[in-house]
């Protein structure tokens, strides 16, 4: 991408991976760096202080609330959280696809450069280096278009690659994606693909453009257990094979943590946690991930009753501005945490938003591992 100049910035989290980590790590398949390796490099995608306002029946509501994360080059960062929470509106800002009237604060930074100013042939030109794969693959294609006409129309028009060459191309991404017979595909309309297929040509798609970085925005949940288990493999193995980075979403963190390095986890349009995958689920630094850990099922553990989180989910515009986001529904919540918004702060080579981080580092893990947390 042309318009893209200079260094990344400095990223200067710097995780301490335990054993788990690392064995994750030298355990990775083709170009891929582990997170060791990439703990000192730059960032490729930075995020700061990414606010959100979008207008609602004539009022302006914030769906993000100051939003910071960063992406190293081949790393994989698990975005998680529950609904409404501001995944997709994240991923959506970072791809420069907001609704229309959107307000906008913060910086976004990929390669060194300023993407908000982006616009016509350098806004195009980011787009090829920052793929989009979304949940819901018939939503984002065109019924009456083949599947070669879809799939080529990046490398014809923002590439000027000669459209033999670019079918060419998309009959060999189809091959990668485990599709076989590329050119009678090619020839298909999306309603001849089941949606576990179409979903790999969307991968394809998103793949022949050469990104630096995907977007998944839950790609997998609408598809049956089978296929999604299927596209997650051929989607994890593509992205190491070309040493992609990618952001990926979900609302699962057992997925984020298996497929991910690191895991940011958002509530109520924030982030309220930054953490190796492999430290997330028995020892967070954030009351949130913790109740999200004991939320979820263990099949080890069939009798036992999964601890819910009490309250429902709050959205940015609904959660209280002014303290911490998460108090009305924190076990551990205390005077301290009504007196103004945490921030973000490094802690045990993570990151987390809570006032009571430092007192509650340690006692977390403890609480999950004795299988419950308690009040204070
Ligand atoms: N076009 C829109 N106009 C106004 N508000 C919106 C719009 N799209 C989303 N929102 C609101 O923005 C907030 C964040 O939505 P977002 O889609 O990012 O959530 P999410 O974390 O991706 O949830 P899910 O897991 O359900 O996909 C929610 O409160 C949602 O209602
Ligand atoms: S700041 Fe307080 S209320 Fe918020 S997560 Fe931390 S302990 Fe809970
Ligand atoms: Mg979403």
């Amino acid at each position: 991408m042309s318009e893209v100049k200079g260094r990344g910035a400095a990223w200067t989290e710097e995780p301490g991976l335990g054993d788990e980590g690392r064995r994750r790590s030298e355990g990775g398949m083709g170009r891929r760096a582990g997170p060791l390796s990439r703990a000192n490099q730059q960032a490729l995608l930075e995020v700061e202080g990414l606010t959100v306002r979008l207008r609602v029946e004539g009022e302006q509501r914030a769906v993000l609330r100051d939003v910071s994360l960063a992406v190293r080059p081949g790393e994989a960062l698990g975005l998680v959280g529950e609904s409404g929470s501001g995944k997709s509106m994240t991923a959506r800002a970072i791809d420069r696809l907001l609704p229309r009237g959107a307000a906008v604060s913060g910086q976004i930074r990929f390669d060194g450069a300023e993407v908000m100013t982006l616009a016509g042939a350098g806004l195009r030109g980011y787009r090829n280096q920052v793929a989009m794969i979304f949940q819901d693959p018939r939503a984002h294609v065109n019924p009456v278009r083949r599947i070669g006409d879809f799939m080529t129309e990046a490398l014809r028009t923002n590439l000027d690659v000669p459209a033999g060459e670019a079918y060419r191309r998309a009959a060999d991404m189809l091959g990668q994606v485990g599709i076989d017979d590329g050119e009678r595909r090619l020839r298909q309309y999306p309603h001849e693909l089941s949606g576990g297929m179409l979903q790999r040509v969307m991968i394809a798609a998103a793949l022949l453009t050469e990104p630096k970085l995907l977007l998944a925005d839950e790609p997998t949940t609408a598809l049956d257990v089978t296929t999604q288990a299927e596209v997650m493999a051929i989607l994890d193995d593509l992205r190491r094979e070309f040493g992609l980075a990618m952001l990926f979403i979900t609302h699962d963190l057992e997925l984020a943590a298996a497929i991910c390095d690191r895991t940011a986890v958002m509530y109520a349009g924030q982030i309220v946690e930054v953490r190796e995958s492999a430290l997330l689920h028995d020892d967070p630094l954030h009351p949130y991930t913790a109740a999200l850990a004991a939320a979820r099922p263990d099949i080890a553990q069939t009798a036992h009753r999964l601890a819910a989180i009490p309250g429902r989910p709050l959205s940015a515009f609904e959660a209280p501005e002014d303290e911490c986001a998460f108090a009305p529904r924190c076990p551990h919540a205390q005077e301290v945490c009504r007196e103004e918004t945490p921030e973000l702060i490094g802690l045990d080579g993570g990151r987390s938003r809570c006032a009571r981080a430092v007192d509650l580092r340690g006692r977390l893990r403890h609480e999950l591992a004795e299988g419950g947390l308690s009040d204070d």
